[in-house]
């Protein structure tokens, strides 16, 4: 059955492929901007939205309502990558980077609510990050966004379950977008991680391009938000499959020496 869908971050990568992709399988979806002139949008139509402001949300989530006349799904999919040492980082930064990644999430999420709640169903599909399950060092604030996505899914999703409304965390490992044209760099820097910070940037930016494409984590979305019981986590990549897995049985010492591979620290 076809549904109305509001991805968030429909302007490239992971939420333009999902956007695509629902709105081909025949859902009527609703996609996100901040530069609504300048995104393209193909088989769905696309809406202004700054996750960080809580006027835009309203004006989002009215906007869809006013056109749709319903809201069945919400893909919280918009995000960045914030990356520098934890100590080079300011505040200023790290609230930055929860603004969009968490509390933009919360705000999309409040918004949506009470049209789900009196609708009695529902579906809440958040993109988290095998970096919500493991760290990427040097992006301890992107990390730390990713692990507070899933502590509050899981949360929401025993207080939604009595209501008929799901919630999903998709988890995927490298996706081959080009989420690192948008990469903030914490703005001053000690000299002492120079080298090292240089090199897991590098690290992270070569594991992007060789990762899956955005098309994989949009075919994942599809069966959540198809299925009559979604569950509450989907891994996508065989990166995102096995690192949880690892962490689980492996001593932490031996567990540390891949990610440092990985991450060339
Ligand atoms: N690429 C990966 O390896 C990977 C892996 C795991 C999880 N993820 C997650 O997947 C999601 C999408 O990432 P991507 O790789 O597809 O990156 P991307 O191509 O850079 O897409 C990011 C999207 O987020 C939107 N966005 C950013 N800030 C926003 C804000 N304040 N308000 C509204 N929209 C905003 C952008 O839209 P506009 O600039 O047009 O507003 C853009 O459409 C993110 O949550 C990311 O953390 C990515």
């Amino acid at each position: 059955m076809s549904q109305t869908v509001l991805v968030t971050g429909a302007s490239s990568g992971i939420g333009q492929a999902t956007a695509q992709l629902l709105a081909e399988r025949g859902h009527r979806v609703f996609g996100t901007t901040r530069k609504p002139g300048a995104a393209q949008a193909s088989g769905f139509t696309m809406v202004g939205l700054d996750v960080r402001s809580d006027d835009s949300v309203r004006g989002c989530v009215d906007q869809v309502l006013s056109q749709a006349g319903r809201l069945d799904v919400l893909v919280n999919n918009a995000g960045y990558t914030l990356m520098g040492a934890a100590e080079e980082t300011s505040v200023a930064e790290a609230k930055a980077q929860f603004e969009t990644n968490f509390f933009g999430v919360v705000r999309m999420v409040n918004a949506v609510l009470p049209v789900m709640r009196k609708a009695g169903a529902g579906k809440i599909v958040n993109i988290g990050s095998l970096a919500g399950i493991t760290a990427i060092p040097f992006g301890g604030f992107y990390t730390a966004s990713k692990f507070a996505i899933e502590g509050y899914s899981e949360a929401l999703w025993h207080e939604l379950r009595p209501l008929g409304i799901s919630v999903s965390v998709i988890e995927p490992g490298f996706v081959h977008t080009a989420i690192g044209d948008a990469t903030q760099v914490a703005e001053s820097t000690l000299q002492a991680y120079d080298p090292v910070r240089t090199r897991a940037t590098s690290a992270l930016g070569r594991q992007v391009k060789g990762g899956i494409p955005p098309e994989a984590v949009a075919k994942t979305v599809l069966r959540a938000i198809e299925s009559r019981t979604p569950s509450l986590r989907y891994r996508v990549g065989t990166d995102a499959a096995w690192f949880p897995r690892l962490k689980q049985v492996m001593p932490w010492p031996l567990f540390a020496v891949g990610v440092r591979r990985t991450f060339d620290v």
